[in-house]
């Protein structure tokens, strides 16, 4: 290994269809309830020694484009999606070393209940659970919980932070060393080790202690994903990795340093906390039938663009139904939702119409443009490291298959191993002291 391996996680869009009506999905329309293709995914890149999956979620059948849920439902644009709860659980089971780190909203469960599932999901892992901790942005979501709509972006992130001391305090009811579990004296817990909570904020309050018992790592590892200066000041407090698509290495660069000095302003050290870039390579077997691949990418796109601007609208509640796609999106535009992404669309689009922007828009590259053999573009990904200073990839790919994977694992990963940039096998048995190994 060199002075400087970088870390690996993949992004799981949902415990859901994947990629329909794109090549090499098998019968995915009908497979998808049961869970073999994640659990193969999951083996897969342990065997990759990747240090997570992150399952990616949200709590409502979308509705944004046109105003209509039809869009969504005929082309399976995140729905329907089981609760990532269930198939993290499951995955657990047939690993050993990965992290597994399901999406939970702080809209959607009372911290208690949080708490106390993500500790379950802690022990029957062995210390392999991180959260990816959403505050959520849909009004359609809010409304599935009995609200109105969404807190205001930047209260939603407040309100998440009273969340966040709420679930620690919920984590950290039991002492270390509270369940003696001796059967001479007939004590399973020490009574004294397990306290009361009693927590009375602005927006939550809870009694405690938690009684599913500690979670293994003591406190589970959290992840975030803040693209705005609330969200980034938010995953800077919290985070002990955050998974973000800044565009090139320029803005790599300063989203790092930004969160670094966030997170020192918070009394944490950068190297607290993986930042991992989101990236999307096209393999081919030789540079050529790489370029074609990307070429197939970028139509896949182009014949999408609806489909693709209804993903994008339900993330940012905007409907772009209501537009004319070959104008420019007009100035007024605003979010309650994902501010970030707005802002990169904005920036791509210099005056382009709607249609021609999205035609680019996260279409075949992310962070980086990474096309060509797997030793190339493993070369290439440890350049852009060594460039930025850390920490790693999320692998974000939309045709997740068997296929897909199996390049990933058997072609992909080998090449980064030969060149000493990410690990040949775990160093510890939990989550956080993998992710903290390097
Ligand atoms: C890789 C990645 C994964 C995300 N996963 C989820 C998710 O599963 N559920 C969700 O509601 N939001 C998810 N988000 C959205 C973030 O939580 C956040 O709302 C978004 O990055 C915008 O943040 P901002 O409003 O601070 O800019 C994700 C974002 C990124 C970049």
């Amino acid at each position: 290994m060199t002075a400087k391996p970088f870390h690996l996680a993949w992004f799981l869009q949902g415990s859901s269809v994947q990629a329909w009506g794109e090549p090499w999905t098998g019968h995915i329309g009908t497979t998808w309830e049961k869970p073999e293709l994640f659990l193969n995914m999951a083996r897969s890149l342990e065997r990759a020694c990747f240090d997570y999956i992150l399952i990616e979620d949200s709590s409502y059948v979308g509705e944004s484009f046109g105003g209509s849920t039809e869009i969504y439902l005929k082309n399976a644009i995140a729905v329907p999606r089981q609760d990532p709860s269930v198939v993290a659980a499951l995955m657990t089971q047939v690993t050993s070393r990965i992290g597994l780190v399901p999406t939970f909203g702080t809209y959607a469960y009372h911290p208690y209940l949080l708490a106390r599932l993500v500790a379950t999901l802690d022990q029957v892992s062995g210390g392999r659970i991180g959260w990816n901790a959403v505050t959520g942005s849909s009004d359609f979501a809010a409304m599935n919980f009995g609200m109105q709509g969404m807190p205001e972006h930047d209260l939603r992130y407040d309100m998440a932070d009273e969340y966040m001391e709420v679930v620690r305090k919920l984590w950290g009811s039991w002492e270390p060393g509270a369940i003696i579990a001796d059967r001479k004296s007939g004590i399973l817990v020490d009574h004294a080790k397990v306290h009361g909570v009693n927590f009375q904020g602005k927006y939550f309050s809870t009694r405690g202690p938690l009684n599913s018992g500690p979670a293994p790592q003591g406190q589970p590892v959290i992840a975030q994903a803040g693209g705005s200066p609330r969200g980034r000041r938010f995953a800077a407090a919290h985070a002990e990795t955050i998974v973000v698509n800044a565009k090139g290495i320029e803005a790599m660069r300063t989203y790092r340093a930004d969160v670094h000095r966030h997170m020192e302003a918070a009394g944490r050290k950068p190297s607290e906390c993986k930042i991992l870039f989101l990236i999307n390579p096209i393999l081919g077997e030789t540079e050529a039938d790489a370029i074609e691949r990307r070429k197939l990418r970028q139509h896949i796109a182009d014949q999408h663009i609806e489909q693709r601007l209804a993903h994008f609208g339900k993330v940012t509640n905007i409907d772009f139904g209501r537009f004319d796609l070959d104008k420019p999106l007009p100035d007024h535009v605003t979010t309650n939702g994902h501010q970030l992404n707005l802002d990169q669309f904005r920036t791509m689009a210099r005056g382009r119409s709607i249609r021609e922007t999205m035609a680019s828009f996260n279409a075949v590259d992310l962070t980086i443009d990474l096309c060509g053999t797997c030793d190339s573009v493993a070369a290439r990904m440890g350049e852009v490291m060594e460039e930025v200073g850390g920490d790693g990839y999320l692998f974000s790919m939309p045709n997740v298959n068997r296929r897909s994977l199996a390049e990933i694992e058997d072609g992909l990963i080998p090449a980064l191993q030969d060149r000493g940039l990410v690990r040949k096998a775990y160093e510890h048995k939990q989550f956080r002291d993998n992710l903290m190994a390097f």
